[in-house]
């Protein structure tokens, strides 16, 4: 009786053991990953922007690591239950990682709860979630730009050129610089660092600053031109400076200048898009603040690649507090300016 029982013990063991390495071999040989990546909305520029880049950056990661990748990408239309369902679906389908850009960066706890209910990793990019919600777990990430940092390079711009050509920002030469101020959505952590830190840079540079008045565009090209046409009318001749959130907005103030025939004022704004690039080419666009898209698209395919292979943060995307991935950007301005 009692060998019976050794026998079937170690039956059992041998088993487990083969069970268990059969486990191993299953983790270390993964070989294709899938990828659940929710926008915001569709129709953003910037969001576009990177969506290409992020899809050139899986199949470089697919080609180089030999692991297939594969994305299933959906847009929320700025609905947060929406991108609550998408996240329930990718979930349902078995991806292995979430990259979501949220609606609502203070409403993430859905996405955490399901995302922590499933073991399924998340990579959050470009609206960050509020602290509290990312440091409900730690297999939360963060990928974006600093936002001070932009706004500070976005006020340099203005600072620099003033200090080398005054009299090509305050272009009727009283000592005053008049400008407007173009605003994003107002819950979005970007426009109200970038609104306060463009302005206190040139504060900072010394540059005589006066607003003569701002407003909320929500990102969107289309709200402000219809803004910018209302300002031009309101305060004829007195506008020498736009300041606007991002290069969508900078590219619907430009619109409405070129309807309204003015020249010369100075529009500045930021994401280096590619409509943004080329109104920077052809002199339209002073200039703009580009985080390094390949940077970008890169750290959250490699950051997601390596929570679906259970493997640490890659080391080339260093993070701070073990969450935050902040991609560098640079100073674009137009050489026509430049040169004055
Ligand atoms: C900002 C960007 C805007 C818009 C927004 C969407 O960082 O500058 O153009 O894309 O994100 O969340």
């Amino acid at each position: 009786m009692k060998r019976t029982i050794k026998i079937f013990l170690s039956c059992m063991a041998a088993c487990l053991f083969l069970t268990s390495c059969q486990g191993v071999r299953k983790e270390e040989e993964k070989t294709s990953i899938r990828i659940g990546i929710s926008l915001y909305r569709g129709d953003d520029t910037f969001i576009n922007n990177i969506r290409s880049i992020i899809e050139d950056k899986a199949k470089e990661y697919e080609r180089e690591s030999g692991i297939k990748v594969t994305l299933d990408i959906q847009e929320a239309k700025g609905n947060q239950n929406t991108q609550n369902n998408q996240v329930e679906r990718f979930i349902s389908l078995g991806c292995d990682v979430l990259c979501i850009n949220p609606v609502d960066r203070m409403d993430t706890s859905l996405i955490i709860d399901k995302a922590m209910t499933a073991n399924v990793p998340v990579v959050f990019f470009n609206r960050q979630p509020v602290e509290e919600d990312m440091n409900r777990w730690d297999k939360l990430y963060y990928v974006g730009v600093d936002a001070k940092e932009t706004a500070i390079l976005q006020g340099e711009m203005v600072v620099d050129l003033y200090r080398e050509q005054p009299e090509a920002v305050d272009l009727n030469g009283d000592g005053v610089v008049s400008y407007v101020m173009l605003e994003g959505e107002t819950s979005h952590q970007d426009s109200l660092i970038r609104t306060e830190w463009s302005v206190q840079t040139l504060k900072d540079g010394r540059v005589p600053i006066e607003k003569i008045t701002g407003g909320i565009a929500n990102w969107e090209r289309s709200q402000a031109s219809a803004l910018m046409e209302q300002w031009l009318a309101e305060y004829p001749d007195t506008i020498e400076l736009v300041i606007s959130n991002n290069d969508d907005m900078a590219l619907g103030a430009i619109d409405a200048l070129e309807r309204a025939q003015i020249v010369g004022v100075n529009v500045i704004g930021i994401d280096g898009t590619t409509p943004g690039l080329e109104a920077l080419e052809s002199g339209k666009l002073l200039g703009t603040v580009s985080a390094n898209k390949e940077i970008y698209g890169s750290a959250v395919i490699k950051l997601a690649a390596s929570c679906a292979l259970g493997e640490e943060p890659p080391e080339e995307y260093p993070l701070t507090d073990g969450t935050y991935f902040w991609t560098p950007q640079e100073i674009l301005i137009t050489k026509i300016k430049e040169n004055l």
